[in-house]
């Protein structure tokens, strides 16, 4: 444990494990067909920065050390069977033998961390997998051009195939979850999975009515949040649940780790719409300021909304009349948007990092903490 005072460095505390969490989610994604193959792991070749599952790792090892646990059940210490072999699609097209058959057990040894379970670092792989073929739907729908400095892959490959290898990820996930033989995981993470749709289409309306001149009310804040919350808080925060409910953590622990997850997803979504208003296209390796683009109105916008009514037409049409993008940016930058939702942000960051408090001190638990602060600190 480090000592007081010292921070901790999150990947160190991990890094061993998600070593291993690219490669098994390339074989996860193992399809038999070389077409479908390069797209469904487009996205696994550049290291994102697998935020989520690094937070199911760490949370898994916060959890484990505490020792309120739910007595009437046992955690799975098993290997999780899931070594998914690549499906060949190709050759094998009998319904009978069209499935899933487990690869022989890898000879290269991986000892993991000892607090971390077999179906824990198999949910750390899901997360990913879930966020992966969000990514892809999502840069279909935003026309995205780039990610993460390369073209995205709906530019490389075409819209159809982005969005059938963002089903094919979540096929994939759902075996993988299946597998994972707990009921109450497999609705958490199945429910995460519509949450990113329902978020997504608040987003498209923008706002709670449909209106072509909309006014900022006090619900204009509540609906961007709660479309946050389904958007990007509800994987973070489910997925940390579910790695508490793995691992037998006690009620109070299973909703500390979900409040922890809300709270700093929540942050992190706030920090991602701030940035778009502060960082260059260089820094992001996407476009800068593409949300007023696409027509979204964030938290700056909101923020500067509130003392500008001039913004409510302009949120009403979507930006979408000659000159609106450049007079709604001049607006932000004038009001203090920009600083409200740092401190908006902030506020969920220090929620997030209360609702753990309660936990044993750990390297794991600093980790978190750790994580909260990078959060807020982050430019990419
Ligand atoms: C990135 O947001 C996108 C999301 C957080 C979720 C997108 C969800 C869908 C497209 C719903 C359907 C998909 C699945 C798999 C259920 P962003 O566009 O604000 O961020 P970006 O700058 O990274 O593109
Ligand atoms: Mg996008
Ligand atoms: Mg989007």
């Amino acid at each position: 444990k480090a000592p007081p005072g010292v921070s901790v460095d999150p990947l160190r505390m991990v890094g061993k494990e998600l070593k291993f969490l690219s490669g098994n989610i390339r074989q996860l994604l193992g399809s038999g067909h070389p077409a479908l193959d390069k797209v469904a792991k487009y996205y696994t070749r550049s290291e994102g920065k697998h935020m989520r599952p690094l937070l199911v790792l760490l949370m898994s090892q916060a959890t484990a050390v505490d020792p309120r646990k739910d007595l009437t059940r046992t955690p799975n210490t098993a290997p999780v069977d899931i070594s998914l072999s690549p499906l060949s699609i190709l050759e094998d097209t009998n319904p009978d033998t069209d499935r899933l058959v487990p690869e022989p057990p890898k000879t290269q040894s991986f000892v993991g961390d000892e607090n971390i379970l077999p179906n824990q670092r198999r949910l750390a792989e899901i997360t990913e997998l879930i966020h992966t073929a969000s990514l892809l739907h999502d840069d279909v729908i935003d026309n995205a051009e780039m990610r993460r400095g390369s073209a995205s892959a709906n530019i490389e490959f075409g819209n159809k195939m982005a969005v059938l290898a963002g089903d094919f990820l979540l096929g994939r996930a759902s075996v993988a979850l299946a597998r994972l033989l707990d009921p109450q995981v497999i609705e958490l993470m199945a429910t995460v999975i519509n949450n990113l749709v329902q978020g997504e289409f608040m987003q498209l309306k923008n706002t709670a009515k449909d209106e072509a001149k909309p006014v900022y009310t006090d619900n204009t804040v509540e609906y961007y949040l709660q479309k946050t919350y389904l958007k990007t808080a509800s994987l973070i925060s489910k997925s940390c649940r579910s790695a508490a409910v793995l691992g037998c953590s006690a009620p109070e622990v299973v909703e500390a780790a979900y409040a922890y997850g809300r709270n700093l997803g929540l942050a992190f979504q706030l920090v991602d719409d701030m940035l778009d208003y502060t960082l260059t296209e260089a820094e992001l390796g996407k476009p800068a300021g593409a949300d007023l683009e696409l027509g979204l109105a964030t938290a700056p916008l909101l923020f500067a909304w509130k003392s500008n009514p001039e913004l409510g037409p302009m949120v009403g049409r979507k930006f979408g009349r000659e000159g609106d993008v450049q007079r709604a940016r001049e607006l932000v930058y004038q009001s203090n948007g920009v600083e409200q939702t740092r401190a908006l942000a902030q506020d969920y960051a220090d929620k997030a990092v209360a609702a753990i408090s309660d936990f044993p001190d750990s390297d794991a638990k600093a980790g978190l903490i750790e994580m909260a602060e990078k959060t807020m600190k982050r430019r990419k």
